[in-house]
């Protein structure tokens, strides 16, 4: 054969062979499935199971695969084009689409909603408008060509000071799966997916990627896994994020006990697992993570694929566990927008989802005090619900406070959304019909300025938490003195201070200086309530923080208190309508306001235990941070109510309060036990002149048996809709018998023991209206895996 000839037909030969195995290779169908794993190499399956780009810190700044399919979002999974699977899009969450607001070279913005975050959702108690946001969220998130939200956060609020408490929800396992799986609901009716994280035990950020987190298999259950096990059978989460930390031992991320035994064996999960945001981690091989059943490895280096491969090859792995996850990833995969070939626009309908934000703010925002000034009489017209102090005429506000002006919609962090704008009280009120201040605008709006630059100027470049793609920074007050508050009492006919506090994903916060008011802080509530209140002109305080703060020492101080979170972008138009009685709030507190932190049992332990305490200082920080190796949960089940609760400590706000503006009657409860259902009705009615909502909540104190319990646990809610004056609503809510029961490690069971229990039903955990009991004849148990055993005795809190 001529040389020609032969190379001819060899590159022809070499053709119809690609060709046909491309014919040959099957695209990847909803139904094939199988077909598609069995044409799978090696190489493909150990490259499907480590996640692609990682965009994480802002345009441009890639490492590694897809990450221009949409800039800013945090990662991808794999493409691999000879098969049709496509690459799908992970964006943060949990407050809205996380993503580059601006792109290179393109004049069109790509601006998200911010939604209320997480407490103040919670804070709603309102299953039906969570859903509602999830649906909007799952909107954005298709949209933006973006195929799963990293979101909801759902680790408990062990302690108030963890720096990410904003991005979740609640001190309570039941409110948090509730919510949680409402929110799941939601996005996922959207055809887009959630990570429902962070998978588990993880209520600090100190040290988040290397603590031992030792907790008693009785708390795991009840507290730090209830939340995941609701949501994971009341929604289907087609992902969960695996936490940094190690729990009782062992990484979550290759803790197979928790990522299989719990999550599969118990639950029945179905979806995927995937690491958070870390790579190779030391100390825990991939190959013990792809074992453990945890599917995708984020953002993942091409060191982990050649680690998959050489254990198959080496036989440490077996080929069947990387079988199963890839399995698993395809059946994620064939559910995904980018799959479904969903025609995304990139202009998701901002208008609608600013609507919702305002109002779902409204239901989350807490009023904590109130002596009758508020609702503001705008018009004056109005008459005031009670109280000492007539509710004046308001037309002109001076308006007190940094963040009155520089208003904080969400956290920081990978939870920190871009939103198009922010309404700060300042506008919000001006929406209202109500003036502020000309003066202290002008003085306050200087200052933010100013303060802006300075902090930008002296931030330690390796502090890239504290950039502006990171969120809204927190400055200093002012300090003006009391003749400035002073000259502002004859114009203004009332003055709102608004307290700010800002915290995010990295650090927890201190008592001193984050949790505790500061000097100036408290001198500014001082000064202008002794100016406003001697001209009988009403203060009244707006807290914007995601998190709680110290409240008893100058509580008695202002007229009115409202807890208005981090609420999204619509937070000042949000504040205004319940300041002006146009809403009238239904937010009720998802943890106890302490009279101090110390207070919590969990402090002696947060962040990490007292005997293993070293000083670490992070680069760029001008504070030693604590770092700990370990953080033992002596507290055991006693988390936030169940401590307060139980030991009769005084709290400053118990959990589940929240005022209204109209006041509410309960009726006599009826409670009936029926197979294994608790049904328990109550009729509420509006006692008051205005109309508004009710957050029933119903506690039950278990019989004395031979497991120590709570004095009273959670076991349902339900929200009325708006009762005009006069009007009633009956609520009927189910307890299954199964979430009565207390986790017996000795037998790896849950047991309800039989006995009579009490069913309370209240305004909140301290003011019951309404109690009954119910028999429960016959023990009801359930066998559960014997996981997660601590590796060490803990020195548990005991009730008795
Ligand atoms: C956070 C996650 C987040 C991920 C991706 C991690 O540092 O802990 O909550 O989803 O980054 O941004």
């Amino acid at each position: 054969m001529k040389y020609k000839t032969f190379v001819t037909t060899l590159a022809i030969s070499m053709l119809m062979t690609t060709t046909a195995q491309a014919q040959q290779a099957p695209q990847l169908r909803a139904d094939n499935i199988d077909d598609v794993l069995k044409a799978m190499t090696l190489e493909e399956k150990a490259k499907l199971l480590v996640g692609g780009a990682n965009n994480f810190f802002g345009a441009g700044a890639v490492v590694g695969g897809e990450a221009d399919l949409v800039a800013g979002a945090a990662g991808t999974t794999p493409r691999i084009e000879r098969l049709g699977i496509p690459a799908t899009v992970l964006t943060d969450g949990p407050a809205g689409v996380r993503i580059d607001p601006t792109r290179k070279n393109d004049t069109q913005t790509y601006y998200a909603t911010a939604f209320p975050i997480g407490t103040c959702l919670a804070s709603t108690w309102n299953t039906e408008l969570v859903g509602r946001i999830g649906e909007a969220i799952g909107n954005e998130t298709k949209e933006y060509r973006c195929d799963v939200i990293l979101g909801p956060g759902m680790n408990l609020h062990r302690n108030p000071l963890c720096g990410r408490n904003f991005e979740y929800y609640s001190e309570d396992p039941l409110l948090t799966g509730k919510i949680a799986a409402a929110y799941i609901n939601g996005v996922q009716s959207q055809g887009a997916g959630v990570s429902a994280k962070h998978f588990a035990v993880n209520s600090q950020e100190t040290d988040r990627t290397s603590v031992d987190e030792r907790v008693s298999q009785r708390a795991a259950r009840e507290l730090y896994l209830r939340g995941f096990e609701i949501a994971v059978r009341e929604s289907n989460p087609w992902t969960i994020m695996a936490s940094y930390n190690k729990v009782n031992g062992e990484f979550s991320m290759g803790n197979h006990d928790l990522l299989t035994k719990i999550l599969r064996d118990d639950w029945g999960y179905k979806g995927i697992v995937m690491t958070d945001w870390i790579g190779i981690r030391s100390g825990l091989p991939t190959i013990r993570e792809v074992q453990a059943g945890n599917d995708l490895m984020e953002p993942g280096q091409p060191a982990q694929v050649n680690e998959i491969i050489d254990g198959v090859k080496s036989g440490k792995l077996d080929i069947k566990d990387v079988d199963r996850n890839v399995r698993r990833l395809l059946e994620y995969i064939v559910k995904t927008p980018s799959f479904n070939k969903y025609p995304y626009t990139n202009k998701p309908d901002l208008k609608a989802h600013a609507a919702i934000t305002r109002q779902s703010a409204c239901e989350g925002i807490v009023l904590l005090k109130n002596n009758g000034v508020l609702p503001f009489n705008t018009e004056g017209s109005h008459t005031p619900v009670g109280g000492d102090l007539q509710s004046p005429t308001i037309k002109t506000v001076a308006l007190f406070g940094e963040n009155s002006y520089d208003f904080l919609s969400g956290g920081t962090g990978s939870g920190c959304v871009h939103p198009p704008y922010v309404v700060d009280m300042l506008e919000g009120l001006k929406n209202a019909g109500i003036k502020s201040s000309e003066t202290l605008t002008d003085i306050y709006r200087k200052y933010i300025a100013y303060a802006r630059a300075k902090f930008q100027a002296e931030r330690h470049p390796a502090k890239w938490f504290q950039t502006e793609m990171m969120g809204q920074q927190k400055y200093p007050e002012i300090g003006l003195s009391p003749i400035a508050v002073g000259k502002e009492v004859a114009d203004a006919d009332a003055a709102i201070i608004t307290i700010g506090r800002q915290a995010g994903e990295g650090i927890d916060r201190d008592i001193a200086t984050e949790f505790n008011l500061l000097d100036e802080e408290c001198a500014l509530i001082i000064d202008v309530c002794n100016a406003f209140h001697q001209a009988d002109k009403p203060v009244v305080v707006i807290i914007n923080s995601g998190s709680v703060i110290e409240t008893a020492s100058w509580s008695s101080y202002p007229d009115a208190i409202l807890c208005a979170w981090q609420p999204g972008m619509e937070g000042g138009n949000s504040i205004a309508d319940l300041l002006t009685g146009k809403v009238n709030p239904s937010g009720k507190l998802t943890m106890t306001w302490p009279v101090a932190a110390t207070d919590h049992a969990s402090t002696k332990n947060f962040p990490g235990s007292i005997d293993d305490y070293t000083f670490k200082q992070m680069v760029g920080s001008n504070r030693p941070i604590p770092g700990h190796t370990y953080t033992n949960h002596e507290e055991d089940i006693y988390v936030g109510y169940r401590f307060f609760d139980t030991f009769g400590r005084p709290v400053a706000y118990p959990f589940g309060y929240g005022l209204s503006y109209t006041t509410f009657g309960y009726s006599k409860p009826a409670v009936k036990l029926s197979g294994d259902v608790v049904t328990v009705s109550i009729t509420v009615k509006n006692t008051g002149n205005v109309a508004g909502k009710e957050v029933a909540q119903v506690y039950v104190t278990a019989p004395d048996g031979q497991i120590e319990k709570p004095a009273k646990e959670l076991k349902a809610f339900a929200k009325t809709r708006e009762l005009q004056p006069g009007e009633s609503e009956t609520l009927t809510m189910t307890i299954p018998v199964r979430l009565l029961a207390s986790f017996d490690e000795a037998g790896s069971q849950w047991i309800s023991e039989a006995g009579t229990y009490t069913v309370h039903i209240g305004s909140n955990i301290a003011d019951i209206r309404a109690t009954a009991p119910f028999k429960l004849s016959k023990a009801y148990t359930e066998k559960t895996s014997d996981a997660l055993r601590p590796q060490q005795k803990l020195n548990l809190l005991k009730r008795k």
